[in-house]
């Protein structure tokens, strides 16, 4: 059950990319739930067709666009077919990112740079696809960052890298784009239990020592994600513009105090 009155974004059309599973398939889903319509956008058409048959089963307006960010032309053309199905796009999420764990030593280049194209040149291909289209109806960008690049975290030097830079373009772009109206803003999840990241690349150990690091005592959910970004694509905060909303429960604040 979503926290927000019904209709909070009736009207709006977001472009969600990686909007197909994970924690911007969640946001993408409470977009919807609050009246968005949704244009879920990834390389895996599989993962895209399942998610937007859920939100449709649920009552709301969805299509899956297959593209891969890393192809400034492939975004192009989903942000096309977008506005060709739903008329405009007036909200984007970057949500799409790649993630692996490896030490620096061990990184390739390729490895390295994989990540940072999908994460940093993604997000910076998608808003500058969807510049138009914010500009002529004074949208919205939301970038999915992380909390990994605020210390120094062992394993995610691309991740980090990557996500440092998502959140100069979210503070570049907040103060480039405001006067057409646009805002800009991030959420920076911290640990988030019931996600795919979470399984795969935190080992049991390490999550126990994690649990114990979190002040708000329990790992955050995704819909602690969705929540904090239904807020910022809203008018609520609408003079919010170049702000990275950390969702963490204070997990980077505190480091390993309490482990
Ligand atoms: N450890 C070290 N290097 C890795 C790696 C790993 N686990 N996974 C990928 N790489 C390296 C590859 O070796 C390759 O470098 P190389 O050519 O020097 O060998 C480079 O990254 C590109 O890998 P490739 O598999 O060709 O790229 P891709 O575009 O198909 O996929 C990812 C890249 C990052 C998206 C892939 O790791 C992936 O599919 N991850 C799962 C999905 C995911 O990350 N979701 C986000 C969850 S938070």
């Amino acid at each position: 059950m979503s926290l927000f009155v019904d209709g909070l974004l009736n009207g709006r059309v977001a472009f969600v990319t990686g909007g197909g599973t994970g924690i911007t398939g969640g946001v993408a889903r409470a977009l919807s739930e609050v009246g968005a319509r949704v244009a879920l956008v990834s390389r895996k058409m599989e993962h895209l067709e399942a998610a937007a048959e859920l939100i449709r089963g649920a009552g709301g307006e969805a299509i899956a666009v297959a593209a891969d960010v890393r192809n400034y032309d492939e975004v192009e053309r989903a942000i096309a077919a977008t506005v060709e199905k739903f008329g405009k796009v007036d909200l984007v999420v970057n949500g799409a990112a790649g993630n692996f764990l490896c030490t620096a030593e061990e990184m390739s280049a390729n490895g390295f740079g994989t990540v940072v194209d999908i994460d940093l040149k993604g997000t910076f291909n998608t808003a500058r696809a969807a510049f138009s289209e914010l500009k002529k109806h004074r949208g919205q960008i939301l970038n999915i960052s992380a909390t990994l690049h605020y210390v120094g975290t062992p394993m995610q030097l691309h991740v980090s890298a990557a996500k440092a830079g998502v959140d100069a373009l979210t503070r570049q772009l907040a103060v480039e784009w405001g006067r057409y109206g646009i805002r800009v803003n991030a959420v920076a999840p911290g640990p988030i239990e019931d996600t795919e990241g979470m399984k795969r690349l935190v080992p049991q150990q390490v999550k126990e020592r994690l649990l114990r690091s979190i002040p708000a005592g329990r790992f955050g959910r995704i819909k602690d994600i969705e929540n904090a970004a239904v807020f910022l694509c809203s008018e609520a905060a609408s003079f919010i513009n170049g702000a990275v909303l950390v969702v963490d429960g204070g997990q980077w604040l505190a480091g390993n105090s309490r482990g």
